[in-house]
């Protein structure tokens, strides 16, 4: 595949600011496995569950409508939603697969971060042990999760084929939250020894009073955000930026996002004056966050 870089230094904000980011059109894993240990300072990520959704077959029967690994939602509210990977159809190969590839992902990043370095990664009840059992056996501390409180569709349905006979049933419960799992690569020393030589370690407080809390109110990426970055999983900035502005406690050092799709954590990191950088395998996504980046910033 062919790799491309592109490396940008914008000018955003009412104070004129020169935030610097890359981003490569590259499998994660092969750019991981050349960085330099000790280089990335928090990872905040939204990988691909399913882990065949973003197949192109999967991505085909998405743009028709007809499902495979996408559920169609039914208009809702008078609101019709964009469609969603479906966890409930993975098989016990699809977990197994899914354990090895975030087994894979936690051994490079315990390399490439640097201590007291946290990665918060989007996920989903229904599969989110399958991300921590390998970052902890990786060596990596649980710190707990973020939940995001968004109403998602998923779930809530009566069961299929039998909605008459069963009107008070509902198979599992609707979505309400969103967990973004939050692991922390072990401090040296105390958490300030940490924070001196490193610059990480803590999170930053949403200010003086207030300190970074678990629990985020948030909605589905709408509107002028979803014309700019057209991703089947594109998260809000509105989100992205509180979560991206706590994992640097200084505000120094360096952001990735290894599955950047559209690239809404790169525009988050941009918009708050943080470096970071992006990846990402598919080269219309990756295109998409090349124009998408600066508008979102923007926003
Ligand atoms: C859930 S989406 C992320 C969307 C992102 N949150 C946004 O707001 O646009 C996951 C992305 O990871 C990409 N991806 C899958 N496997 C990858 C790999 N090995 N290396 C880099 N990117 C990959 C997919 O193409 C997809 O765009």
């Amino acid at each position: 595949m062919a790799r491309k870089n592109q490396l940008q230094i914008a000018t955003i904000g009412p104070q004129i600011e020169e935030t610097k980011y890359d981003i490569f059109n590259c499998d994660a894993f092969d750019w991981l496995s050349k960085r330099e240990t000790n280089s990335v300072h928090a990872v905040v990520t939204d990988p691909p569950y399913g882990l065949r959704e973003y197949d192109e077959g999967q991505l085909e029967k998405r743009k028709n409508g007809n499902g495979g690994v996408w559920r169609i939602p039914p208009t809702f509210d008078g609101q019709s939603r964009s469609p969603l990977p479906r966890f409930t159809v993975l098989n016990s190969g699809d977990f197994q697969r899914l354990l090895f590839f975030f087994s894979k992902l936690a051994k490079h990043l315990m390399k490439v971060l640097v201590p007291g370095a946290h990665v918060f990664i989007a996920t989903n009840p229904l599969v989110s042990h399958y991300v921590d059992q390998p970052f902890v056996e990786s060596g990596f501390e649980k710190r707990g999760a973020i939940i995001r409180k968004v109403i998602t569709l998923r779930g809530g349905d009566r069961p299929k084929n039998a909605h008459e006979e069963y009107p008070d049933v509902t198979v599992m419960p609707r979505s309400c939250w969103e967990p973004w799992e939050l692991f922390r690569k072990p401090i040296e020393g105390t958490v300030a020894c940490n924070l001196r030589k490193w610059k990480t370690g803590g999170l930053r407080r949403v200010s003086g009073k207030e300190p970074f809390k678990d629990l985020i109110p948030s909605s589905p990426a709408r509107g002028a955000e979803r014309e700019i970055a057209p991703h089947p999983s594109l998260k809000p900035q509105d989100f992205i930026r509180k979560i991206v502005r706590a994992s640097l406690p200084l505000g120094e050092g360096t952001v990735l996002d290894p599955f950047m799709g559209s690239g809404s954590t790169i525009a988050a990191a941009m918009h708050l004056g943080y470096q970071s950088i992006g990846l990402e395998i598919n080269e219309e996504y990756y295109n998409m966050a090349v124009t998408a980046i600066p508008k979102l910033a923007a926003l």
